[in-house]
C-alpha cells in the first residue's frame, strides 16, 4: 500500500535540502535576489510537504483515501511548475508556469481541505 504520509515527508525533505543549499549559495554569492524564489521553494515544498505528510500521520483514514494521491500529485506537479515559474516570472516575464503552479498549488490545498471534512474523523 502506498505510504502518502511518507511520500511527503521524502519530497518535502527533497525540496528542504535544494532549498538550503540555495540559501547557502545565496549568502556566499550574495545574489539575494533570488530570495522570494528562495523562500518558496522551503515554504511551498519543504514546510507545506512535511505539514501535509505529518497531518497523514496523524489521522491515517485520510492518507488511505484516493483524494490524498489526488492531493499529492497535484501538489507536487503544482510546486515543479510554481517554483521555476517564480523565477520565469521575476527575470524572463513569462507568467504562465507561475500562474498554472499557484493554482495548482491552491487546488492541493483545497484537496487536502475536502480530505479534512470527509476521512479525518473515520476510525484509524
Ligand atoms: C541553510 C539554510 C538557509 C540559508 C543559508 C538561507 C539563506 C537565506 C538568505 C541569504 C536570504 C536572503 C537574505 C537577504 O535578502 O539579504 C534568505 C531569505 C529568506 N529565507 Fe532563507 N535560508 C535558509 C533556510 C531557509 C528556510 C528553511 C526557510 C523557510 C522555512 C527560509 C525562508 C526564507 C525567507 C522567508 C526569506 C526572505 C525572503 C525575502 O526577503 O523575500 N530560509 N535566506
Ligand atoms: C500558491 C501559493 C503561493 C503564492 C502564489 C505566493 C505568492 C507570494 C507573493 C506574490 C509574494 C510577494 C513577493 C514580493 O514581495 O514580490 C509572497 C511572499 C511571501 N510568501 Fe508566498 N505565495 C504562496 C505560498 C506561500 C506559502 C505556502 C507560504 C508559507 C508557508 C508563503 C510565504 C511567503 C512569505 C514568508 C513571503 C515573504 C517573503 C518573500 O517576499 O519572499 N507563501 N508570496
Amino acid at each position: 500500500m502506498v505510504r502518502i504520509d511518507i511520500r511527503f515527508v521524502a519530497t518535502g525533505v527533497a525540496f528542504g535540502l535544494f532549498g538550503m543549499a540555495f540559501g547557502i549559495w545565496m549568502g556566499i554569492t550574495q545574489e539575494v535576489q533570488y530570495a522570494h524564489l528562495h523562500a518558496h521553494i522551503n515554504l511551498v515544498g519543504w514546510v507545506a510537504m512535511i505539514l501535509f505528510g505529518l497531518t497523514y500521520r496523524a489521522y491515517p483514514a485520510m492518507g488511505r483515501s484516493a483524494l490524498s494521491r489526488l492531493h499529492y500529485w497535484t501538489a507536487l506537479i503544482g510546486a515543479v511548475l510554481f517554483l521555476p515559474g517564480i523565477y520565469m516570472a521575476a527575470f524572463e516575464g513569462v507568467i504562465i508556469f507561475a500562474v498554472i503552479g499557484s493554482l495548482l498549488t491552491l487546488a492541493s490545498m483545497a484537496l487536502f481541505f475536502t480530505n479534512i471534512l470527509t476521512h479525518a474523523k473515520k476510525p484509524d
